[in-house]
């Protein structure tokens, strides 16, 4: 169970947070519209150690050369002391699977224990600007899902309130669903994407005069795709999956690779779609019970890599030190 707090801890200290994928909504969340995002349990786990010069990973320059990492100590640790950070992962990179949320929040979690503990909401405001400053478009679903765990949505109305976050110009609400505890196979196509050139590519699109029924028929999906993940309707939710990767290809954010995937999977799953902002990246199946290995082979088949994953129930938190990054199993 997440707790509303992140407790005070001295260094050294180790945290860690989730990996999500987004099962509806991607894009549209960008323009108001509703999003279901999970948190899946691949994680990124940080180990902070007090230091003579500050490193990530034993590099003195990750303080420039990385964005996250310089944004993080920026926000959250202007006034720390040099810090040597060690990040392991079991995020592929780059893939649409949160590994930059996963190292902001676990990163930000680490960063305010250690300067006395804090709100899970003030932390989820904290990872979202980080993660936006470093990124430059997005979101808060991503940090959302590694800070709060579980199941969320932003701009609906279902489920528990957990807190807004906000930009200049936006505020999302952000709720909890209750996990309803199935098993999910995401894949990397292994082609890397940019967020921020898809997401302004869909944004081109979605200029055009069509584009505000577009954007409806996303946020109709979205809804009923909340409404049957919260009726527990399996069948509905993998339906509304691919009506979601049909919307999805209609903006242009598919990829051969992921084509390829899709119809690898079909004959074993209920439903699947790409996750995050597409044109590469991964893939989220909803496999038939007990054919969740057997659709991880199919994609492994066509050159992707697929984990067999359930929702990641604990968000960002502190961990003992050495505990292992992911429970997961490869596929
Ligand atoms: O960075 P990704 O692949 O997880 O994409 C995030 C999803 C988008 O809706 C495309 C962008 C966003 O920040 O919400």
């Amino acid at each position: 169970m997440t707790e509303e707090r992140i407790p005070p801890a001295t260094l050294p200290l180790a945290a860690r947070a989730p990996g999500k994928c987004i099962l509806f909504g991607e894009h549209a969340i960008v323009h108001g519209k509703p999003e279901l995002v999970i948190a899946i349990d691949l994680h990124t786990q940080v180990i902070i150690r007090g230091a003579p010069a500050t490193r990530l990973n034993g590099d003195p320059e990750a303080i420039r050369s990385n964005p996250y990492f310089r944004t993080a100590l920026e926000k959250a640790w202007s006034a720390g002391p040099p810090v040597d950070v060690r990040a392991v992962s079991r995020i592929p990179r780059a893939a649409g699977l949160g590994s930059s949320a996963a190292f902001v929040a676990a990163t930000a979690a680490g960063f305010t224990a250690s300067a006395g503990g804090g709100e899970r909401s003030d932390l989820a405001q904290l990872a979202f600007t980080i993660e936006r400053t470093a990124q430059g478009v997005g979101s808060p679903g991503d940090t959302a899902a590694a800070v709060a765990g579980g199941c969320i949505t932003l701009n609906a109305e279902a489920g528990r309130l957990l807190w807004s976050v906000q930009d200049e110009q936006r505020s999302w609400t952000v709720r909890r669903l209750e996990d309803p505890g199935w098993i999910w196979v995401v894949a990397y196509s292994g082609v890397p994407r940019d967020t921020a050139e898809t997401v302004r590519s869909v944004g081109r699109r979605l200029a055009q005069p069509d584009g505000p029924e577009l954007l409806e028929r996303f946020a109709t999906v979205a809804l009923d795709g909340i409404r049957a993940v919260v009726k527990e309707d399996r069948t509905d939710v993998g339906e509304l999956m691919k009506r979601n990767q049909e919307l999805l290809r209609e903006v242009g954010v598919s990829h051969p690779r992921l084509e390829a995937m899709l119809d690898a999977v079909g004959p074993v799953s209920l439903g699947a779609k790409l996750t995050g902002a597409g044109a590469g990246g991964s893939l989220v199946v909803l496999p038939h019970p007990g054919r969740e290995m057997e659709a991880a082979r199919k994609i492994a088949r066509v050159g992707g890599v697929a984990y067999v994953v359930r929702v990641a129930t604990e968000g960002a938190a502190l961990v003992p030190e050495g505990a292992p990054a992911s429970t997961a199993s490869g596929g």
